[in-house]
């Protein structure tokens, strides 16, 4: 007779059974061929939405603009550490990529949840918001920087700012709340600025992106950086790193003896 089996697993947003992959539906090939981009495919795998030609720019501009912050921060400097140890690219890339939490780069979510609720529960009351924030969840997502402040400000986030509000029709009810929570904080601290992470959530809730696929960007994003610091310390040939002393504060008991054991 017929033996009926259960599907192991549900798939929603593509398929390789024909002549090639269709993302959400379209050939691989025909969006090449009409001129479409890697966000258009960002927003089909992701979004199962093809993108109007002003939100592709948009996330065209939220990849670029995050893709690296140079050596120094935890995710570059994980893979950077990876690569001096003579390990292999998707690994030091892994390694780097385990850097992307809640304090750095993995904030994109949180954000633009927590923006999107301020906006819905505490419309008129961002010191409620922030009451709220600090009672429940801690530090905002999205706000806080360990180097930008008022005074040093982040240009990705002025230039996307800008370029969102100014040069296109997108509707942004999340980005202008968390300008406005961004006013409260900086008046309190000047480096608790609306950072990256903070503006991507804001403005990739706004264009409509599912909230657990907003860390996805930043993931992508700087996944480029980071083969890009694996690929740069394998040019050089670098040698190992070892940390010297002078950069570590050892805390730790005098020199005794070992008693005998009882
Ligand atoms: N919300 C509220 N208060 C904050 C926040 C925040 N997001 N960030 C820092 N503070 C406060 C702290 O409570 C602390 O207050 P106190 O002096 O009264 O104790 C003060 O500011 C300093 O805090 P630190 O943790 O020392 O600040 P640091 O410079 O080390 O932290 C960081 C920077 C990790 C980004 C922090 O601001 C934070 O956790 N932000 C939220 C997470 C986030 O958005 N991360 C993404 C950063 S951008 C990126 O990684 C690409
Ligand atoms: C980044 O993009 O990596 C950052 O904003 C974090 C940092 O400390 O510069």
């Amino acid at each position: 007779g017929e033996v009926i089996v259960e599907p192991l697993i549900r798939t929603t947003i593509s398929d390789d059974r024909g002549e090639e992959p269709r993302y959400a539906g379209y050939a691989a090939s025909e969006l090449c061929a009409k001129g479409y981009g890697i966000e258009d495919v960002v927003a089909l795998l992701w979004g199962k939405k093809l993108p109007t030609r002003e939100e592709s720019e948009i996330i065209k501009r939220i990849i670029m603009i995050s893709a690296d912050h140079g050596p120094a921060v935890s995710g570059a400097f994980g893979t950077i550490i990876g690569a001096c140890a003579g390990i292999d690219m998707p690994q030091a890339v892994s390694a780097g990529m385990t850097m992307i939490g809640p304090r750095f780069g993995g904030a994109v979510t949180n954000a633009g949840k927590y923006f999107k609720m301020g906006v819905k529960e505490y419309p008129n009351d961002i010191p409620g918001f922030l009451a709220w924030m600090k009672k429940n969840v801690g530090p905002v997502p999205g706000i806080g920087h360990r180097v930008k402040s008022l005074r040093n400000p982040d240009q990705r986030v002025k230039y996307l700012v800008s370029y969102v509000k100014n040069e296109t029709s997108l509707h942004t009810p999340i980005l202008n709340y968390a300008l406005e929570v961004e006013k409260i904080t900086t008046a309190k601290k000047d480096n608790l600025i609306l950072n990256v992470d903070g503006t991507m959530g804001c403005i990739l809730m706004d264009l409509g992106f599912p909230e657990h696929s907003l860390n996805g960007f930043f993931v992508l994003a700087r996944t480029i950086g980071m083969i890009g610091h694996w690929i740069d310390q394998n040019n050089q040939n670098s040698r190992l790193i070892r940390l010297y002393d002078y950069l570590i504060n050892y805390a730790v008991k005098p020199e005794r003896p070992v008693p005998d054991k009882k």
